[in-house]
């Protein structure tokens, strides 16, 4: 299989760390990647063989941790899992240390924790590439994941117009912003005040949108945001990290839920040109910590279990997506 973007050697902390081109081109790498899943048996060309990848994770996850550890062995590569308690990291052993025993050992290395900064420094100081699962400011991996959702689902991206509601300034959001712009598709932040994207971001964001033909909007006001969607996305209102704000964030983002009122809203439901997009985990009427007691949040439960809601196609693109940057920054052809 030729590999293409050839991005070895490359670390992917942000959205930046990729040219407009590199993106697309990786969001179709791991599309032929899921294709070569289906059609070859597990073995027949190993393009991680060899390739041992430290999973460093200060924070939980499902998808992410999951999705790398199947990529890789689907590839024939290994996985570590280095959770917090496991090893010494920010606690007898700064970041700069850690970075340069993991990379003696290790081909690549993916972070998922609290401050951006740590992923920085392990890239400054590891040698192989590093790779962000999430930090409190970006979620570069689940963009690649959302987009190649958005595109198998249309067939295309041209054209198309995402719309995010919720908390406007979270590492998913600020991510999905500079994915559409750089893929060129019309992006519509909807969200309160009081959680707006920074400004530095929309306006690097709104920049590099221009240069692609879309559009980035902000926009407190529902009606007008939702109005033409292709695709709503939200995500949960407290991420990781900041559960103590819990009750306010009810309070400022009850308006933004995504419900079925709001879908119809977009006018794009009767014509199935409408999806509904959650990175996930959701909080939709189950029993889960937060909804035991107030129902749903972020969605509803009918949108969630909606035919047009592809969050586990979504869900499933984590490993396809996760296993082209492993194979582009790593991989050889
Ligand atoms: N979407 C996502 O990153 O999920 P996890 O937190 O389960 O990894
Ligand atoms: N914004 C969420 C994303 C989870 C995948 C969080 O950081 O918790």
């Amino acid at each position: 299989m030729i590999i293409q973007p050839d991005l070895r050697g490359r670390h992917l902390l942000t959205l930046n760390d990729l040219s407009d081109r590199e993106f697309l081109q990786l969001i179709n790498l791991a599309q032929r990647l899921k294709e070569k899943k289906k059609e070859q048996p597990r073995g027949s060309e190993q393009l991680l063989r060899g390739k041992n990848i430290a999973l460093v994770f200060e924070k939980a996850s499902t998808r992410t941790r999951c999705a790398a550890t199947a990529a890789a062995f689907d590839e024939g590569g290994h996985v570590e899992y280095l959770g917090k308690e496991d090893i010494h990291l920010g606690k007898k052993e700064s970041v700069p240390d850690t970075a340069r025993v993991l990379g003696r050992m290790f081909d690549g290395i993916l972070f998922r924790g609290f401050a951006h900064a740590t992923v920085s420094a392990l890239a400054d100081y590891a040698g192989v590439p590093v790779w962000n699962g999430l930090t409190d400011d970006a979620h570069p991996t689940q963009i690649l994941a959302d987009l190649l959702t958005v595109k198998q689902t249309f067939e295309s991206l041209e054209g198309l117009t995402v719309v995010y509601v919720g908390d406007g300034r979270n590492n998913v959001c600020n991510s999905l912003m500079l994915g559409c712009a750089k893929a060129g598709v019309n992006f519509v932040n909807c969200c309160p005040p009081q959680l707006a994207p920074a400004k530095k971001h929309v306006k690097q964001v709104m920049q590099i949108a221009e240069k692609n033909r879309g559009t980035i909007t902000v926009s407190q006001n529902v009606d007008d945001a939702v109005r033409g969607a292709n695709v709503v996305y939200t995500d949960v209102w407290v991420s990781m990290g900041e559960e103590a704000v819990m009750d306010e964030r009810i309070r400022l983002l009850k308006p933004y839920q995504v419900n079925m009122s709001m879908m119809q809203r977009t006018g794009n439901l009767e014509s199935d040109r409408v999806i509904f997009l959650h990175c996930l985990p959701a909080f939709h009427n189950h029993d889960t910590v937060y909804t035991s007691e107030c129902g749903a949040l972020e969605v509803t439960d009918d949108v969630f279990e909606a035919p047009f809601s592809k969050v586990f196609d979504q869900a499933e693109n984590r490993l396809h997506t996760i296993k082209a940057m492993m194979v582009a920054t790593l991989g050889e052809s």
